[in-house]
């Protein structure tokens, strides 16, 4: 059996390396050279290569007929609008060609983000309510996935964290370190492990009732003050980890932000937006009924065994 990973040297990307290397004859693909040497090392074939560049110069794809393609790579929140539409639309689009050229079945990583930050216990069946260009993005390449795609199946993970993470645990442990974590209201994070979505992967690969579906994949929720004290306290910083505001006040500071942003033709993403602030205060959760009666599949990794792995990883490189 083959499969091909795109995104194969990111969070996600790696932990689908892991799990399936074994069993698949895999190509690994990604940008980041560092990254693919180790997975060379390890006796995987890689590749560099640039989802948005055109496959014509890239044989090696068509030793992979009837595989299986899993979709992890992409530009994340506060990329440029370019980036996005680049990465994440076009290069989505040219990764469906060639799933479908080379009759293999999709596993596309999507996000909750798409929910918008507006309600909670979101299902499949909700509809997009984005905010963002990143979610704008993300749904586009769903819809794209879904509209051209004969064998596809999508997931909408929230917050994805675990060993190699460099996004979401890295963000805040920076922001703790540095006593800059600023303690607004008190919303919910939904939480699951990058270990976890290779697991519900493999098991979906076995199901053939998981083909043209949608699955809201996720483990823990907890308030966000106590992933912060969890985080914060695993790294063995002292408190405070940085000061309170009161809500309208940096709800003010995004929206003068995002307006500066907007006339600067700027993408204000990943710094203090309206958006950004409600999504850290609100009651986003996910509601995973589907993939639970489905496949009775149960995330093993609590938030506090992800962080605690994390930090051993990163503290050996
Ligand atoms: N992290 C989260 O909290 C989160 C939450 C919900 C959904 N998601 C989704 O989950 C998926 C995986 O995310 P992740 O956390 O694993 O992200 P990540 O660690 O940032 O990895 C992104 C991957 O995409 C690759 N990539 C980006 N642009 C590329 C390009 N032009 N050509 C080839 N490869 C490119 C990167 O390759 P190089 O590093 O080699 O450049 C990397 O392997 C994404 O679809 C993301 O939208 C993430």
């Amino acid at each position: 059996m083959r499969m091909i990973i795109f995104g194969a040297t990111g969070l996600v990307g790696t932990h689908m390396v892991n799990k399936f290397k074994d069993s698949y004859e895999l190509l690994a693909v990604g940008r980041n050279e560092k990254r693919l040497n180790k997975l060379h090392k390890i006796g995987v074939n890689t590749l560099k290569f640039d989802i948005t560049s055109d496959y014509d110069n890239y044989s090696v794809f068509d030793e992979y007929n009837d595989c299986v393609v899993i979709n992890c790579a992409a530009a994340v929140t506060g990329a440029s609008e370019n980036t996005l539409n680049d990465v994440n639309i076009l290069g989505t689009e040219k990764i469906i060609r060639k799933v479908n050229e080379l009759n293999a079945r999709l596993i596309h990583i999507s996000s909750y983000t798409i929910y918008g930050v507006n309600g909670s216990d979101y299902t499949e069946v909700d509809k997009f309510d984005g905010g963002t260009k990143y979610a704008e993005s993300k749904y586009i390449a769903e819809k794209l996935v879904i509209d051209n795609c004969d064998k596809w199946t999508i997931f909408r993970p929230p917050f994805i964290g675990g060993p190699f993470d460099e996004n979401v645990l890295y963000n805040f442990s920076e922001r703790i370190k540095k006593h800059r974590m600023p303690l607004i209201g008190d919303g919910y994070l939904t939480y699951i492990d990058a270990r976890d979505i290779a697991t519900i992967t493999e098991i979906v690969l076995t199901d053939d009732r998981s083909v043209k579906q949608i699955y809201n994949i996720a483990g823990e929720t907890i308030k966000l003050s106590e992933f912060i004290d969890l985080l914060g306290g695993l790294l063995g910083v002292e408190k405070p980890y940085g000061k309170r505001y009161p809500y309208f006040l940096i709800f003010s500071i995004g929206s003068i932000l995002d307006f500066i942003a907007r006339i600067r033709g700027k993408n204000n993403e990943n710094s203090i937006s309206r958006y950004r602030i409600k999504s850290l205060t609100s009651d986003r959760t996910l509601n995973t009924e589907k993939v639970i009666t489905q496949f009775k599949f149960k995330p093993v990794y609590s938030i506090k065994q992800s962080i605690i792995d994390w930090i051993n990883e990163t503290s050996k490189s």
